[in-house]
């Protein structure tokens, strides 16, 4: 077989078969295909696409390219979940003590953030002495006794896609839903959980833009998880604005501990009762959306949910007591108000520029090697929909150094306003599967 005969191919438009996606992986992964080649072949896939069956047989090829988690040591249904990034998302956080205080078993693999998106782990590791590096054995145990554990992806899972990421990244081919797919999709079937649950973002500040390009790519990794045989299911939601009010490392561990409280921002508290009354069916411990709420809305009252995060962060060496004393997390030097300079009712909200501003304060990476500052970032104290008479604030911003007028600029431009009342945007457009 010749790698340039499958380029070709796929030029033409014609499927690949099994074989020839082997060939490509696995070569790829050896070194015995070069970057210029796969560079050509990703983007003959970005224009002409792939069917679903070669969909599946790249995700399964890029699967089997490392190793494959066993939970069969840890007891009862394995749940997993996965977001496809935004702004102000602290989801895992939140949801994974909620549903194993409930009883589901949640053994995540989380990643880190880069550009305006952030990342589970940086999140996590705002707690001081937090883990993400568990051995397997110590990852299996803890999440049977306790219920739920959040780790790093061990180098050793899907180094196919550790390649083809980075090399997607710079020949602009990251926007393709079957790259996308099959990239989410092996790491998450290699991740070994029983069920998956996706949160597939659109909007400005996610990688698909409308909700029907979402709906797209939730479909074809559905589709990847029947190829599986197993429960995958997706909800569809809303990036146009940041989740909840806190963007920033420590600030949305604060906001996640609330919201385990019961005191948490309405959307935010919403996108995870919807997403954990979703989980719990597909655990077999629920039989209804309406008896999953009850379930975890008794578990943020009884205060089991928030034990579920203590007990969590304890078994994974971080200071609990920044937990029980939110206020003792990473602080920055100042926290500036920043003051509307007009009356209106709040149309927009743009994430993506609120996403990359809290990256200019530190809170997020430019490039991987970027080092994050736990303490800086903005909370919001004005959505969409929110009526603002000048002089009120829009958002506190936690910053160690003076905010530079430019900064300060584009905060502004990220806000646009009416002078008619605004209604609120839905946040979850739709579940599929
Ligand atoms: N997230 C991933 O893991 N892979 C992609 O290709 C895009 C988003």
């Amino acid at each position: 077989m010749r790698f340039v005969d499958i380029i070709e191919k796929k030029k033409e438009k014609a499927s690949l078969t099994k074989e020839e996606l082997h060939f490509f992986i696995d070569g790829y992964v050896k070194g015995t295909i070069p970057d210029y080649q796969v560079s050509a072949l990703l983007m003959a896939i970005y224009f002409n696409g792939m069917d679903a069956q070669e969909t599946a047989c790249l995700c399964e090829e890029m699967l089997y390219s490392g190793d494959v988690m066993d939970l069969s040591a840890i007891s009862g249904v394995k749940c997993d979940k996965h977001s496809t990034g935004g702004v102000g998302d602290k989801t895992s956080l939140s949801l994974a003590p909620m549903v194993a205080a409930c009883g589901a078993k949640v053994a995540k693999m989380s990643g880190r953030g880069l550009g305006h998106t952030g990342g589970t782990l940086d999140k996590a590791e705002s707690i001081e002495g937090f883990r993400v590096d568990l051995n397997e054995q110590e990852f299996l145990e803890q999440v049977n006794t306790i219920g739920l554990a959040i780790i790093g992806q061990t180098q050793r899972l899907v180094p196919a896609d550790k390649k083809l990421y980075a090399l997607r990244d710079v020949t602009a081919t990251v926007n393709s839903i079957p790259l996308i797919a099959s990239s989410i999709m092996s790491k998450k079937l290699a991740a070994g959980s029983d069920t998956i649950l996706l949160d597939v973002k659109y909007g400005e500040g996610a990688f698909m833009e409308t909700a029907q390009k979402a709906e797209e790519l939730a479909e074809t990794m559905i589709a990847i998880g029947k190829h599986f045989h197993k429960d995958v299911r997706a909800m569809i939601s809303s990036m146009n604005q940041p989740l909840g009010n806190a963007i920033g490392n420590a600030l949305e561990v604060k906001e996640a501990i609330a919201t385990l409280k019961g005191e948490g921002p309405q959307d935010f508290t919403e996108l995870c009762l919807k997403a954990g009354s979703i989980m719990l069916q597909q655990a077999h411990l629920a039989n209804s959306e309406s008896q999953a709420r009850a379930m975890l809305m008794e578990v943020i009252k009884n205060g089991k949910a928030f034990e579920k995060l203590i007990a969590m962060v304890q078994a994974q060496g971080g200071n609990v007591e920044q937990i029980k004393h939110p206020e003792t997390l990473p602080k920055a030097k100042a926290i500036f108000e920043v003051k509307a300079l007009c009356d209106g009712y709040v149309k927009e909200l743009h994430a993506l520029q609120l996403g990359t501003l809290a990256m200019q304060l530190g809170a997020g990476r430019m490039v991987k090697e970027d080092r994050i500052d736990p303490s800086v970032g903005i909370v919001l104290n004005k959505k969409d929909g929110d009526y603002v008479q000048t002089g009120d604030v829009l958002a506190y911003v936690h910053s160690n150094h003076p905010l530079a007028k430019q900064w300060l600029q584009d905060f502004y431009d990220a806000y646009t306003f009416s002078a008619v009342p605004q209604a609120k945007q839905s946040l979850i457009h739709k579940v599929l599967g």
